[in-house]
């Protein structure tokens, strides 16, 4: 099944490398990153949770929790969960699923048979506390992910969710925002007290509202 932004997120029990997570439980009321890579023992995907792992403060700052999944077993994330802190310089500090019956590779997708049989694609999914599907990216297996991108796009997620605005091409936290065009001039004046400029009626742009 296809899965599209604001569908709910499917539910799942799992094994993890830290223990049994029942999915929507494990995200609770904040916010969650579920991403697949396509092999254990692979230098794209050691590169990329090593690199996950050294987020965790930013995370945290967001309320965000990662969990990474691929179709190998629990015993092969142990091992190379070694490896990963011994090259990255930096070890797991969040779940990976063992998903070898792959259960939850099926329910998100992320078996792409085009692209390989076997294992699952690059998938990224960002999921909010409401459960629904907030942002998907399909990345090839031979193309690591940028994380900070889906960061960015987090960082414009939880504001969004909260004002009537929306960010930029490019945009990063801090930067000015635009006031959506089903916010009247009026609204905008008591809605964004810092003001506004209008460079075409329907674009115009405020300072980011959740910062000083
Ligand atoms: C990797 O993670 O390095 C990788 C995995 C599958 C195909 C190509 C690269």
């Amino acid at each position: 099944m296809t899965l599209r932004l604001g569908d709910t997120a499917p539910d799942f029990e799992a094994q993890t490398t830290e223990g049994p997570v029942s999915f929507h439980k494990w995200i609770g009321d904040g916010w969650a990153i579920l991403f697949s890579h396509p092999k254990d023992f692979t230098p794209v995907c050691t590169t990329e949770l090593g690199a996950v792992a050294k987020l965790k403060g930013e995370l945290d700052k967001r309320k965000v929790k990662a969990i990474g999944l691929s179709v190998d077993k629990l015993s092969d994330h142990e091992a190379w969960s070694k490896d990963i802190e011994e090259t990255q310089g930096a070890a797991l500090n969040y779940p990976l699923i063992d998903d070898s019956s792959r259960k939850v590779s099926g329910l998100y997708d992320m078996i792409h048979p085009n692209a390989d049989e076997t294992f699952t694609v690059r998938s990224v999914f960002v999921i909010g506390p409401d459960k629904k599907i907030k942002l998907t990216i399909t990345y090839p297996a031979s193309t690591g992910r940028n994380f900070d991108e889906i960061l960015r796009v987090i960082d414009s997620l939880q504001l969004t969710a909260d004002y009537q605005v929306a960010t930029p091409v490019n945009w990063k936290d801090g930067e000015d925002v635009i006031i959506v065009p089903t916010v009247s001039d009026e609204a905008a004046k008591e809605k964004f007290p810092k003001g506004f400029k209008t460079i075409k009626p329907y674009l115009r742009v405020t300072p980011q509202p959740n910062r000083n």
